[in-house]
């Protein structure tokens, strides 16, 4: 049986709170973990697969252009050479997947820099890299590619339903007391996620088995079919394993169609593995962003306009474009209020989502506004931020669902020791170093959306939870665990969970933070009914059944849940959908961030000291993973701020800095202690759960408590990211 919920109200039942098994919200060990850390969890690229053979794709080296001849005979002459693969499939869209609904561009025509033009098939790896190496393709050119995303040239899309205007901002800025009007730049980002992008492709009997590294099954499936021109119902991808995703792997890529397109030719598996560079270009990254921010604010520093205006890029006829305005109409108050985005068409590689698309840029560069209008009120920046918190959503009128930003500015700003900051810049030395201190609010978009999952109690007392939901390293196979564990009374070694398998019920996917609360939901409406199949066996009430240590308990009777089962296994599906909840509540996460840099008064240089993040983000369903999920989303903070950037090279778009030795994220050395506070919460309207995505909201405004504290250490405001020493000095 399925059980439906379409998420409409509030569910204030709070039935987890009343569980016996205490594992739900626990700091425990992923139960996978072993598998990954002795190397016996098969990634992508390790399978053994019978017969294999190795693709690897040549890509154009032309920007925007068109490809005139393939030097194909040289290459299939090569020893081990099985053949050089080209077909129209591959540029159909350039980006492939969820991010590219682009038109199809033409058999020849190239899109991008980069783009994936053929696939060399041979026996081993090192053979299809020579020959790949060696493949001639000649191009001819076109002359007028737009690289620059402010070029005057770049065709600029304005798409109506990203555009926002209330009241009247230009007078609320002329009659402001306080004003603040600056252009805030931050470069593009790469995902970069440690296992790069691979599949192995198998036919057999006309049916499709593709192994692979994705976010999001369900929609993998359908846009690997609609990439072949074949039925969803020939194909199935397997993702069990995903190191990382990060955003490029919520839409396939080039290397499952070209090894399904090659394995079907050649009659054998293919596997296709991107280096490096072959990720940074032929899979998505994050859009440049352009940000104009007006603040008008009264004398006491209450907001009354907020304008957000922002230009990023993609290629023509992409529809993502990062929503940097995102949580702009509702995070602070002020009736007059402008928010736009535009999108500059770009001959360029795909731009889609990486980490915490929108609030990530651009609640980082608000919240960097945020600290030039303290300065200019002359307020402290915890307190500016106090006095703005809305009372309701100030763009639609609807209540919050639960708005916890004032608890957690509170609470991070005297957990942090805030009070010891210095409000005047360069006020604190040590020997050569300038030391600050900054801050800045949290805040993410929170959503469900359509999960399945099926949940099965067995003859002999254990659960299977059962969905095609991806773990992309963020913990989804403990607590999904989890929940079924608390829900059914069972130890956490009597519940396993299977993901990655598009045959399995389907999941959410992982991704926008709504993974947990929406696959989670799946699993726990499927042992909701479970739990009734098991009162009805008790013929007790469903609030007399107490689960726990796989006993049955209601009243005086205590009965072994095998006994219960009389060798019986019983099946149920949870389904959850998202409701009209968006149209009754706002609802976001909120956090806050306090950081401490010391910034070298002879060379520049920015080292974090420390660095305090509180979040809330309804009830935790495990806390160790939880926090962890924000340490390394605060790390990213540390990235945008100091160290990440592409480079794209003028003449023709390519990235110059396309490995991980000159595209800088945070390492170790760069990462200070980092402590994370997650306060209790419970949100209601969320699911039955009570629980919120986490993944993403702790990159929200992250960087900006970093630059603000770059500010207040030595007086230099950067407002083009990131704030490299150059800048600085
Ligand atoms: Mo995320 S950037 O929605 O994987």
């Amino acid at each position: 049986m399925t059980t439906h919920l379409k998420i409409d109200e509030p569910d204030h039942r709070n039935r987890l709170d009343h569980m016996a098994q205490g594992t739900l919200g626990a700091p425990l060990d992923r139960p996978e973990g072993p598998l990954k850390v002795t190397g016996t969890a098969t990634y992508a690229d390790e399978w053994p697969v019978e017969g294999l053979c190795h693709g690897v794709l040549v890509r154009a080296s032309t920007d925007k252009g068109r490809v005139t001849a393939v030097g194909r005979e040289a290459v299939e002459a090569l020893p081990g050479v099985l053949a050089v693969v080209t077909d129209e499939r591959f540029l159909r869209n350039p980006a492939q997947g969820m991010a590219g609904a682009a038109p199809a561009q033409g058999p020849d025509r190239i899109a991008y820099f980069g783009q994936p033009v053929a696939l060399v098939v041979a026996e081993t790896f090192e053979q299809a890299r020579h020959g790949a190496e060696t493949l001639q393709i000649a191009f001819d050119r076109s002359d007028d590619a737009v690289l620059d995303l402010e070029s005057d040239r770049a065709a600029v899309d304005v798409p109506p339903g990203k555009q926002a205007s209330q009241g009247d901002l230009d007078r609320a800025m002329r009659e402001a007391v306080h004003a603040v009007d600056v252009t805030y730049r931050t470069p593009g980002h790469v995902s970069a996620a440690m296992e790069p992008h691979a599949a192995i492709a198998t036919w057999d009997d006309g049916l499709l088995t593709l192994r692979g590294s994705y976010q999001m099954l369900r929609f993998n499936r359908l846009e690997l079919a609609d990439s072949l021109n074949i039925e969803p119902d020939r194909v199935r991808i397997l993702s069990p394993y995903v190191g990382g995703g990060f955003g490029s792997k919520l839409g396939i890529s080039p290397e499952a169609v070209a090894a399904a397109i090659a394995a079907e030719r050649l009659g054998r598996p293919v596997s296709v593995a991107l280096t490096r560079p072959q990720v940074f270009e032929g899979t998505t990254h994050r859009s440049e962003t352009r940000q104009r921010i007006r603040l008008a604010a009264d004398a006491e520093g209450r907001l009354v306009g907020i304008g957000h205006e922002a230009l990023v890029g993609n290629l023509p006829g992409e529809v993502f474009a990062e929503p940097v305005t995102q949580a702009t109409p509702f995070v602070y108050r002020g009736e007059h209020r402008v928010v736009g985005l535009s999108v500059a068409r770009l001959d360029r590689t795909c731009a889609g989502s990486v980490r915490a698309p929108g609030e990530a840029v651009g609640h980082t560069a608000l919240e960097s506004a945020m600290d030039e209008l303290a300065v200019a009120t002359g307020l402290d920046p915890v307190e500016l931020r106090r006095r703005n918190i809305p009372e309701e959503d100030p763009s639609s009128g609807l209540p919050f669902s639960s708005h916890t930003m004032r608890r957690c500015l509170d609470h991070g700003a005297e957990a942090f020791g805030w009070h010891r900051r210095k409000a005047e810049p360069g006020s604190v030395r040590d020997g050569e170093w300038l030391i600050g201190m900054g801050m800045a609010s949290a805040v993410r978009v929170n959503m469900v959306v359509e999960a399945r999952a099926r949940v099965r109690l067995t003859a002999d007392g254990r659960a299977e939870v059962e969905t095609d939901m991806t773990d992309i390293g963020t913990g989804t196979y403990a607590i999904l665990t989890q929940i079924a564990s608390e829900m059914l009374g069972l130890p956490m070694d009597r519940v396993e969970t299977r993901l990655g398998d598009t045959d399995l019920p389907s999941g959410s996917g992982s991704g926008g933070s709504f993974g947990a609360s929406s696959t989670g939901t799946a699993v726990y409406l499927a042992c909701e009914a479970l739990r009734r199949d098991l009162c009805a066996r008790l013929a007790c009430e469903e609030e007399d059944l107490t689960l726990k240590d796989g006993m049955a308990i209601a009243g005086d009777r205590r009965v072994a849940l095998t006994d219960l089962l009389g060798g019986q296994t019983l099946t149920e599906e949870g389904h959850v959908e998202a409701g009209e909840t968006s149209k009754k509540v706002r609802q976001a996460t909120y956090g806050a961030y306090f950081a401490e840099v010391a910034v070298n008064a002879v060379t520049g240089e920015t080292r974090v000291r420390r660095m305090h993040g509180t979040f809330t983000a309804g009830r935790i369903l495990n806390a160790k993973t939880a926090r962890s999920q924000c340490l390394g989303a605060m790390v990213f903070g540390i990235g945008m701020a100091l160290t990440e950037e592409l480079l794209f090279d003028p003449r023709h778009g390519h990235i110059v800095n396309h490995d991980f030795a000159e595209y800088h994220l945070p390492v170790n050395a760069d990462v200070p202690q980092i402590e994370v506070d997650l306060l209790e919460e419970r949100d209601a309207w969320a699911n039955p759960m009570q629980a919120k995505g986490i993944g993403e909201l702790g990159i929200c405004g992250a960087g900006a408590a970093i630059l603000n504290a770059v500010y207040n250490a030595c007086g230099v405001r950067v407002r083009d990211l990131p704030a490299t020493p150059d800048k600085i000095l």
